[in-house]
């Protein structure tokens, strides 16, 4: 791959500039399944898609759907490609069901109810489930943000990335080489990010990166973007929770990576790396599988809820 970063981005707003601005029909989710994720993010996710036209894209987390829907919005632009989500919570997996199914792009979802690392390993050796090449092309990755789970799936994962396959991280707040070096951030970086960025600066040689956190705060980039719609960095007129960094800073910050891997993939084989599981009783187990079992009923008197308390006045 040629271009990267900026110059791939001006390319792709160049290209889908109007599918871009389709976006705004998803605007009317708001105010039901919110959005932790950002506009420049979300615009730069829907372009990625398009232009990788990946057959399989590994989603985790989904929460209520938001970054699923642009995902699977793009895929169905593209005419082909699927989604396996993975998601621990059961209602919120119920929610983004519903999500997609309102959005007319549930044929392109599959959502999968339970803890990524106990799950992925299963679809990934069930042929029924991963139906494609035992490769990862398109992995997006916004879960659990502690060390422990980035070492987890720097372990078992991409060793399973193709080679010039994708990687998008969110909840990054600027490339790895201002972590290593402890440059000040506007945000204390998570401890996947610290380990995140440590496996990137190590192996370098393997990886380019992209950090959209860091390109929003560029003029340059701002003024390339904005004649196609990219770079508006207000917030949305529906969004109800600012991230208090958002409020304090006056605009989106975007913490979006994207990692290209350049380098050879380096296993077809699941490497099975250890790690903590979060059940561990029989009674745990139990206690979640009942919460599955009744997530789909409750899961839209929650929607409900969300919806009730958004539009009821302040005290
Ligand atoms: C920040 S939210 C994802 C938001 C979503 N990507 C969006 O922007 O629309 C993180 C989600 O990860 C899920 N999660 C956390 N740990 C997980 C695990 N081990 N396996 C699967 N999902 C997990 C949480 O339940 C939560 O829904």
């Amino acid at each position: 791959m040629e271009a990267w970063g900026k110059e791939l981005m001006f390319e792709l707003y160049n290209r889908y500039a109007p599918d871009v601005e389709r976006l705004r029909r998803f605007n009317s989710f708001i105010p039901t399944i919110g959005t932790s994720y950002a506009g420049e993010e979300r615009r730069l996710l829907y372009l990625m898609v398009r232009f990788m036209a990946p057959e399989l894209i590994i989603e985790f987390s989904p929460k209520r759907g938001w970054t699923t829907l642009h995902m699977a919005a793009a895929l169905e632009d593209n005419h082909k490609g699927r989604i396996i989500s993975f998601e621990l919570d059961p209602i919120y997996a119920a929610l983004t069901k519903r999500t997609v199914k309102t959005a007319s792009l549930a044929h392109r979802v599959q959502i999968v109810v339970g803890d990524v690392r106990e799950e992925f390993p299963r679809a990934y050796d069930d042929p029924d489930t991963w139906r494609s090449t035992p490769e990862i092309g398109f992995l997006f990755v916004d879960s659990d943000h502690s060390a422990e789970f980035a070492h987890w799936y720097l372990g078992n994962l991409f060793p399973l990335i193709q080679q010039n396959g994708v990687v998008h991280v969110h909840d990054i707040e600027t490339s790895p080489e201002r972590v290593v070096n402890n440059e000040p951030l506007p945000v204390e970086p998570t401890g996947e990010e610290k380990v995140l960025a440590e496996h990137l600066i190590r192996h370098r040689e393997r990886y380019r990166w992209f950090s959209v956190a860091d390109a929003v705060r560029d003029q340059a980039y701002l003024s390339a973007v904005r004649p196609w719609g990219g770079g508006d960095l207000s917030f949305p007129p529906d969004r109800v929770r600012l991230h208090p960094t958002d409020e304090r800073m006056g605009f989106e910050r975007n913490p979006s990576l994207w990692i290209l891997q350049a380098g050879a993939q380096a296993t077809k084989t699941y490497p099975r790396r250890p790690f903590e599981p979060l059940h561990k009783t029989l009674k745990e187990r139990l206690a979640y599988e009942t919460r599955k079992q009744i997530a789909s009923l409750y899961a839209p008197l929650r929607e409900m809820r969300r919806s009730w308390k958004q539009t009821s006045p302040r005290a």
